[in-house]
């Protein structure tokens, strides 16, 4: 934990609490303030899309008897959210290292797609009650996720924001050209408010985001930190808590957004904030986790063990094979004569599952995955642009990978990067 961790996690930067507060007392005022409620503690519930009663059927088959949750089939703010939900949030926190930390708190989303999806249509709009005519400038890394983007995009597309949503994509992980950006843009601004997104782990590229850069940017700007921590959430971090933690920086971070289906293991996706004001607002303003039906209860336990296995003692034994992997498959690559990209920029000690491997065109890499696939029955999948600048085999590396197989991928790398050039000479 870094040395200011455990200090006071509630206050926002710049302008952002009164802006997020005005919004919400508009609700409240208007008696449209939203909030969760526990469906365990509901006598009788008339609020679930259960039409046959199934979902109930299959908790009352998978459950123990010391396990107390009904199922309800809702919105996590009409009948989804259960004592079990509450207990994953609080895990979450854990997770983070944040537990009992003043202000932060935990929301669910049915996916991490809608949890960026929420984030942006929550933070980058204007919304009734706010000033009309806030400016917000949006700064996203050029490689963010396409949830990320996505998020941003129908924050510009709701009514309040067509004028006052600016969007500043800066280059990859180039925290020189964000402050540059955030200078000429934020800097000349006054009374606008900035969001700075990024990945901590680039899914496609498995670098890590230079964190250390982009916090010490917050010294002179004022802007939220919203981390997407997908790929490095049960991954990085002395418990797993992603990249943000391993740095000794959670508490520049003011929403982490996570995923329950990459390393957890279950489904879902979640979203940490350093303030209650963040959460009301995800809640009331992010559209994908109001007008969809919360995670099942069943996948929220799963969750719960999940994250319990990871932060504990045998998930620091398979994070350190997971690395031991990393390590020997980069090496294996390497002698082999393959660019892996396995990049990690500064932070590369904390060792990026996601080894992607250079291909000369979108046709190389294409033969390369099906030869691989064909002959050798091995499945690493091509990735080509648009969703990335320039082709590349994506190999993601598990714990639990032998040694053996590793070597079997880079073999056949090797034999089907000779058969793939002796297509292309015939
Ligand atoms: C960086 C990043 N964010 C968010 C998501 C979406 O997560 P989910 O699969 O839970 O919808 C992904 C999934 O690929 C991702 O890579």
């Amino acid at each position: 934990m870094g040395a200011s961790e455990g200090e006071s996690m509630s206050s926002l930067p710049g302008e952002w609490e009164g802006h997020l507060q005005r919004g919400l007392d508009h609700l409240e005022s208007a008696h449209l303030l939203r909030h969760t409620r526990k469906s365990d503690e509901m006598s009788a519930c008339f609020g679930s899309n259960d039409y046959l009663g199934l979902a109930q059927r299959r908790t009352a088959a998978a459950t123990t008897s010391s396990f107390r949750c009904p199922e309800r089939r809702g919105s996590i703010l009409v009948s989804g959210y259960s004592a079990a939900h509450e207990d994953l949030e609080e895990k979450i926190l854990e997770l983070k290292s944040l537990a009992g930390c003043p202000g932060a708190c935990a929301v669910l989303f049915p996916s991490g797609f809608a949890a960026n999806l929420s984030v942006g249509m929550a933070l980058c709009s204007v919304h009734a009650g706010q000033n009309p005519s806030q400016r917000i400038h949006v700064y996203s890394d050029e490689l963010n996720h396409a949830s990320i983007i996505d998020g941003i995009r129908f924050a510009k597309a709701m009514k309040g924001s067509r004028n006052n949503l600016f969007l500043h994509v800066y280059k990859h992980n180039d925290v020189k050209d964000l402050k540059r950006q955030l200078q000429n843009a934020s800097g000349s601004d006054t009374g606008s408010l900035s969001v700075v997104f990024s990945e901590s782990v680039f899914s496609m590229d498995g670098d890590i985001c230079d964190l250390r850069g982009i916090a010490q940017l917050k010294q002179d700007h004022k802007f939220l930190l919203v981390l997407d921590e997908a790929h490095a959430t049960l991954v990085m971090g002395d418990r797993g808590g992603g990249v943000a933690q391993a740095l000794g920086l959670s508490h520049e971070v003011d929403l982490a957004v996570g995923t329950l289906s990459k390393a957890v293991g279950s489904f879902g996706g979640f979203a940490v904030a350093r303030s209650g004001l963040l959460r009301s607002i995800l809640l009331n303003k992010g559209r994908p986790v109001i007008y969809s039906t919360a995670l099942p209860s069943a996948l929220v336990r799963e969750a719960l063990t999940n994250i319990d296995i990871g932060m504990g003692e045998q998930g620091s034994a398979m994070r350190e094979k997971l690395r031991k992997n990393v390590r020997f498959l980069t090496k294996a690559l390497v002698e082999r004569g393959f660019i892996c990209g396995q990049g990690g920029g500064k932070e590369a000690q904390l060792m990026s599952p996601i080894i992607p491997v250079a291909m000369p065109s979108e046709q190389f890499a294409l033969r390369t995955s099906s030869h691989l696939w064909e002959k050798h029955g091995i499945f690493v999948p091509a990735i080509r642009p648009p969703t990335v600048p320039t082709s590349r085999l994506r190999i993601a590396v598990l714990a639990t990978h032998s040694l053996k197989e590793l070597l079997l991928l880079a073999d056949a790398l090797t034999e089907t990067r000779s058969a793939v050039n002796e297509h292309a000479r015939l």
